[in-house]
């Protein structure tokens, strides 16, 4: 069931209501001054976000400062430095950047050895005429303007990398610790390690101007050259200068398969809050997930994806296809934890 305050009912309602208002223009209150969101595990980003706003920084610098913290920060294992690899034990990298003003947007992809993607991403904006450079060729990129390459591999996800590699199946050489006695050995470990990490952040800064950031080392232990949504403009984020903004965590194929951040966006346009046009988000994706092996025995999404959005007029929110959630804000009042909406618990 839905969480308050908006029912799955209601929602569906409201959202007709908006689809024929066909709104072009988002309804508009005053805003009171900075304000930033982050998926969970951003806290500390948005309060960054937040005081490099206050000193006079540009939404799009201070979004990357404050999710800098979490790309160098070793211990969260879904982001940058620390993030978990893929599966030949290799962290790859992807991030996109938006910047509300100019509309620009710049992007990499599974890049290597570089523990800020996202300020890479930004060099794509301001140095290319490009929006998306991959692999390799981002890290050249990365090299030409002076980022170190450097192993990101902290001994941490290495090891968990291990015991997920010697887990993987009971017919293979590898072979987790064990005592004389044991049989049997591996595969039971697998399914624990099917996450998708990630952190997003967006901002208003003290001229009303919008940007945002979105930056992972994704789904853990995935095929190598697997790229999900977050790199992608219009589904790991999405920007307009005029409307608001949104970006995303989780599965990043169904948000692939939707451009959901696109649509959050447009759905706000059309005069949606932050809050309906995540849940119209979620539902999307709950429509439009078809085949068995990804729904529950309700016939549901088995997965999660959450949005964060905010307005031009400051109100932000988020929502998620499965269970309670919190994400992280910050504005004149400090940087807390709110609850999101969901669809499913
Ligand atoms: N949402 C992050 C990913 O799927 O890579």
């Amino acid at each position: 069931m839905p969480t308050n305050p908006i029912t799955r009912r209601d929602f569906i309602r409201t959202g007709t209501a908006a689809s024929a208002a066909a709104v072009l223009r988002p309804k508009t209150r005053p805003f009171a001054g900075p304000v930033a969101i982050a998926s969970g595990n951003g806290l500390a980003a948005v309060a960054r976000a937040v005081e490099e706003i206050n000193a006079g920084a540009d939404a799009l610098d201070a979004v990357i400062a404050g999710v800098n913290l979490v790309e160098e920060d070793p211990n969260d294992t879904s982001v940058g430095y620390g993030g978990l690899p893929n599966a030949d034990g290799i962290v790859e990298l992807d991030s996109a950047v938006m910047h509300g003003p100019t509309g620009r947007a710049g992007a990499v992809a599974s890049i290597q050895g570089i523990k800020y993607p996202s300020k890479v991403a930004q060099h794509v904006l301001q140095r290319t005429d490009h929006v998306l450079l991959v692999a390799k060729g981002a890290q050249e990129f990365a090299r030409m303007h002076g980022f170190p390459i450097e192993n990101l591999l902290t001994d941490r996800a290495r090891e968990i990398w291990v015991r997920w590699r010697e887990n993987l199946s009971n017919r293979d050489d590898y072979l987790p610790p064990h005592g004389p006695e044991d049989r049997d050995l591996g595969e039971a470990m697998r399914r624990n390690y099917d996450h998708w990490g990630t952190i997003h952040c967006s901002a208003i800064d003290l001229q009303g101007n919008i940007s945002s950031v979105t930056t992972t080392s994704g789904l853990a232990f995935k095929i190598p050259g697997r790229v999900g949504d977050s790199p992608i403009i219009g589904a790991g984020l999405y920007c307009d200068n005029e409307v608001g903004a949104a970006g995303s965590t989780g599965r990043g194929e169904a948000n692939l398969e939707n451009c959901s951040s696109f649509l959050i966006v447009e759905r706000m346009r059309m005069g949606d809050s932050p809050e309906q046009a995540c849940l119209y988000a979620c539902e999307r994706i709950a429509q439009h997930t078809h085949l068995a092996r990804l729904q529950n025995e309700a016939g549901e999404p088995a997965f999660n994806v959450s949005f964060y959005a905010l307005n031009k007029a400051g109100e932000v929110a988020g929502a998620r296809i499965r269970g309670k959630g919190r994400m992280a804000v910050a504005d004149a009042n400090g940087s807390r934890h709110i609850d999101m909406a969901y669809l499913y618990a």
